[in-house]
């Protein structure tokens, strides 16, 4: 494939897994008789980022020797650089189901059908090695810990042949003209002629500090990519339907269009801080983009994770392992005497002088039928997340 003038995907060549139309009937056919593992809504956000090649240079679930190397070295058994182990995990009484050697067919939580794994490998899901290395806590109370401790015991380790990513029948959950696959988005690069692309990966609305990052990534770039994650997350986040409504409004209104492509990122949120922030940075490689936006506590939940510990992270790799530039933003804020977004790096810190307000705070606001200042979010974003938010306190009265 030619990657034209764009960076190469991680690993060298972009993965699709999708089994081609001669050989869909035979698929179908064999998977009838095979084993069911009924996938989680992470499990099946997964097999859609590895179908696509968003996961590349992986081609299935990961085996014993690719999870512990990520778990204890953040590479893959071949050196290259995975920092999250992408896992499929069972509960025992599926385990008794399977055989190494064997195939399986992956369904979605809906029953539909999604795909075929080979089963190379079916080893014990050791949690003691993934969860202080990859969240750096073993807290329950942390998200990402809990649906890792909630799996099951057992990892099945293997390639997948794919049918389908998405059940049929819920058009409205899947922005489908917004779900460009990689190959879809260096496409769109190539034919706008950007050679230099800025992603940003993000999992809320766009406030006032994201626009600030987003505006100056396109300064120094050709072209931004607009990329919020659509796949889960945990209670208590704005729902990926609310927010697509937010970007496409604060796009119409504060954005040049030309200049930007919003499309969304299948994957689950892990809230790992700084391995996920790695993550992400490989994910948006693989869609063709040259620079990754990484701000304040990137993928962080809580006060698990230092500020910029997901930006000094980039800093342990050599040269040749990540071929993404991070693009490391310090905390922004509107500042009343600048009269503009500041950060410590370009505005001296006065007292009182910068916009703060907390998610509670915004929350609150928000439910009352208030706009945040117009320094923290744009009058029109406001307005969509009133709508949303009044509705939902109607809706739970
Ligand atoms: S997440 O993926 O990091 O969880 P979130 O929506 O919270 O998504 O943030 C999106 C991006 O904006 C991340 O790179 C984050 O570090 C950055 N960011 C968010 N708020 C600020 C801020 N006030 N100043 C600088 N960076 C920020
Ligand atoms: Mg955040």
């Amino acid at each position: 494939m030619s990657t034209g003038t764009l960076v190469s995907p991680h690993g060298g060549s972009l993965v699709d897994r999708f089994v081609s139309e001669g050989d869909r009937a035979a698929l179908l056919e064999q998977a009838a008789s095979l084993p069911k593992i009924t996938l989680s809504f992470k499990q099946a956000c997964d097999l859609e980022m590895i179908a696509i090649g968003a996961f590349s240079p992986l081609t299935g679930f990961v085996g014993k020797a690719d999870f512990e190397g990520i778990c204890r070295d953040m590479r893959l058994a071949d050196g290259t650089v995975w920092p999250i182990p992408i896992t499929l995990a069972v509960e025992d009484d599926v385990k008794a189901t399977l055989s190494e050697g064997s195939q399986a067919a992956l369904h979605h939580p809906d029953g539909t059908l999604l795909a075929v794994i080979d089963v190379e490998e079916l080893y014990a899901h050791d949690k003691d090695l993934e969860i202080p290395n990859v969240f750096r806590t073993e807290d329950e109370a942390h998200p990402g810990v809990a649906a890792v401790k909630a799996e099951g015991d057992w990892l099945v380790g293997g390639p997948i042949h794919v049918l389908t990513v998405l059940p049929e029948h819920e058009p409205g959950e899947q922005f489908t003209e917004y779900r460009l696959r990689p190959a879809q988005t260096r496409d769109a690069f190539t034919a706008k002629g950007w050679k230099t692309i800025a992603a940003f990966q993000t999992r809320n609305p766009i406030h006032r500090a994201h626009e600030y990052l987003c505006k100056c990534a396109t300064e120094i770039c050709d072209g931004l990519l607009i990329h919020p994650l659509v796949g889960e997350t945990k209670p208590g986040d704005i729902p990926a339907d609310v927010r697509m409504d937010c970007y496409t409004t604060i796009i119409e209104h504060y954005f040049v269009e030309e200049r930007t492509i919003l499309s969304v990122m299948p994957a689950a949120m892990r809230y790992a801080g700084p391995r996920e922030a790695v993550l992400h940075a490989l994910i948006r490689q693989n869609y063709g983009v040259s620079h990754f936006i990484v701000g304040r506590d990137h993928a962080g939940v809580g006060d698990y994770y230092g500020t910029y510990d997901a930006q000094n992270i980039f800093d342990d790799f050599a040269a040749g392992d990540i071929d993404i530039i991070p693009l490391k933003f310090e905390h922004a804020a509107y500042s009343i005497k600048a009269q503009g977004m500041v950060s410590a790096k370009t505005f001296p810190k006065l007292e009182g002088d910068q916009i703060f307000l907390s998610g509670t705070k915004v929350r609150d606001m928000l439910a009352k039928g208030e706009r945040p200042p117009g320094e923290f979010s744009r009058p029109e974003v406001a307005d969509v997340l009133i709508k949303w938010a009044t509705s939902e306190v109607t809706a739970g009265a």
